[in-house]
């Protein structure tokens, strides 16, 4: 018996059919490599749905996204349907809908420039020399842009606008453990910017953020105002590893980062939900840039950022960490070779077509064996930084949804010795032994569906059971 993924496909318009068909191949390769199954559902979305249904997000659609484990993107909208009134456009009428019907309540962007890519950056060669990636986590559901009151009125004879900015301690507990828990898989280094000499909101993100940083001792945390941090991006790009910040100063950084990167075509996103889905962290995953119409149709465009979402997915939605890397080294390895669509080729490249490029980079999938091998330090540092976590202490989960929140990890350098329990701390030496991430992911699901079905029974037995199930899928893997 083998996992089964059940993912709803969202081509949408403009490049998103000819990107999505290399990131499905790229997906049915990796499933048959790493014996995973994946089953997929497409609807339609955005100007394609308008056409055929009259709805940006038809029913079917909304259906078939809630009955998935997480939601596979492209890009919507188009000069076509321009001419429609604004709430019936497509981005507003299907993703933004799509992101408040499932909480999608955090954005990953990472900026990522490739060594060989570096030209592309806009910034001086010699702060690009090498290559950055910069992850950018923006909270994605509060702050200014869904704050109460708003609104335009007149008030003694003059119009007045008012939007308002409020964040609630748990909404910031949310992202702050989110960024945390990324961090600390990565360079362990975790930059929170606000603007703590003016806004109230601010103070109240800068103490959350400094109170959760207690549960995880072995990440590194600064906090930079958002001015200064635009100019710190730009003047020491690679210094910069995880940024969390909340929705607007988000919204502006995470394009300045893109930006700095030179190249839309390459840089995948997350927006992750609050995990009611299943067992699985529900997310919806899509390229940066748009449909980009000025090149749709005529196989040029760039197949990566589709590509790396799909990455995305399979590390933030499904734990499949190792096919992750196995992606995202198989692009590597394709541009290091030299291959270029159009938007990033340069004297000396070779151009392809989006479905060279796709192909090159399915060819460049390692076997399981192979890819052990080659992925075997970054394998190693993460399971290193998972035998590090001990559950110690529980504190406050964040609004029931991050179900990951309640432990307090050792600093990284510390091992752990395992007892045999269900509450062992995991990334254990055998091989076919769940995470203990995984298997306190499982609990929580396992305690709350029993709680609103009013089974009896506790926190261990959810260990208990949570433990025997982890361990039963891996073995029949
Ligand atoms: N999430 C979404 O669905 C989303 C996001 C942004 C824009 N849009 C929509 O997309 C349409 C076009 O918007 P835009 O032109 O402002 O932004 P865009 O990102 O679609 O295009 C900007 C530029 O980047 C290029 N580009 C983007 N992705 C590329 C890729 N994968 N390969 C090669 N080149 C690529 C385009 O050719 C264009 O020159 C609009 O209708 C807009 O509303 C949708």
């Amino acid at each position: 018996m083998s996992l089964t993924y059940k993912i709803a496909v969202l081509a949408g318009d403009g490049i998103g059919p000819e990107v999505m068909a290399e990131a499905i191949d790229l997906l049915q390769k990796c499933a048959e490599l790493d014996r995973f199954q994946v089953d997929l559902n497409e609807s339609l979305v955005g100007g394609a749905a308008i056409d055929a249904t009259g709805k940006a997000l038809p029913k079917e659609t909304l259906a078939n996204c809630e009955a998935s484990d997480a939601i596979l993107f492209s890009s919507v909208g188009g000069p076509k349907w321009e001419r429609l009134p604004p709430g019936e456009q497509p981005e507003r009428a299907a993703l933004l809908p799509l992101r408040k019907h499932f909480h999608l309540f955090a954005n990953l962007r990472p900026a990522l420039c490739l060594p060989e890519l570096s030209a592309a950056s806009p910034l001086r060669p010699d702060l690009v020399q090498g290559g950055f990636e910069i992850l950018c986590i923006r909270e994605l559901t509060g702050g200014l842009y869904f704050g109460q009151p708003k609104g335009t009125r007149v008030e003694h004879g003059e119009t007045i606008a008012i939007d308002t900015m409020v964040y609630r301690k748990s909404e910031v507990e949310r992202i702050a453990h989110l960024a945390f828990q990324i961090a600390r898989t990565r360079k362990r280094k975790l930059v929170s910017v606000d603007k703590a000499n003016v806004l109230e909101n601010s103070l109240l993100w800068r103490a959350v953020l400094k109170e959760i940083a207690a549960v995880y001792p072995a990440v590194e945390l600064t906090h930079l105002l958002v001015d200064n941090a635009a100019m710190q991006f730009i003047r020491a790009p690679k210094t910069f590893d995880v940024v969390v910040t909340e929705n607007l100063f988000g919204d502006i950084l995470s394009d300045e980062l893109a930006m700095l990167t030179g190249s839309i075509g390459m840089l995948p996103s997350a927006s992750l939900g609050t995990g009611q889905h299943g067992f699985y962290r529900f997310g919806l995953y899509e390229p940066s840039g748009g449909s980009a119409p000025d090149i749709a149709g005529q196989g040029i465009a760039n197949p990566i950022a589709q590509i790396l979402s799909v990455a995305m997915m399979l590390r933030y939605s499904f734990e499949l960490e190792e096919t992750a890397a196995r992606i995202e080294s198989a692009v590597r390895k394709t541009i290091a070779k030299g291959l270029r669509t159009k938007d990033i080729w340069s004297v000396g490249t070779k151009l392809v077509s989006t479905k060279e490029m796709g192909d090159e980079i399915n060819g460049k999938l390692l076997t399981r064996n192979n890819c052990k091998m080659e992925g075997e330090e970054k394998s190693k540092k993460v399971a290193k930084e998972k035998r590090s976590v001990k559950k110690s202490k529980t504190v406050a989960l964040p609004a029931k949804e991050i179900p990951a929140a309640p432990v307090a990890e050792k600093p990284a350098t510390r091992k752990t010795t395992g007892s045999g329990t269900a509450k062992r701390p995991a990334g254990s030496s055998k091989a076919k032994e769940p995470s203990y991430e995984q298997v306190q992911l499982r609990a929580y699901f396992i305690g709350e569906r029993r709680k609103s079905l009013g089974i009896p029974g506790d926190e261990t037995s959810d260990w208990v059971q949570a433990e025997l199930e982890l361990k039963a899928e891996l073995a029949a893997k």
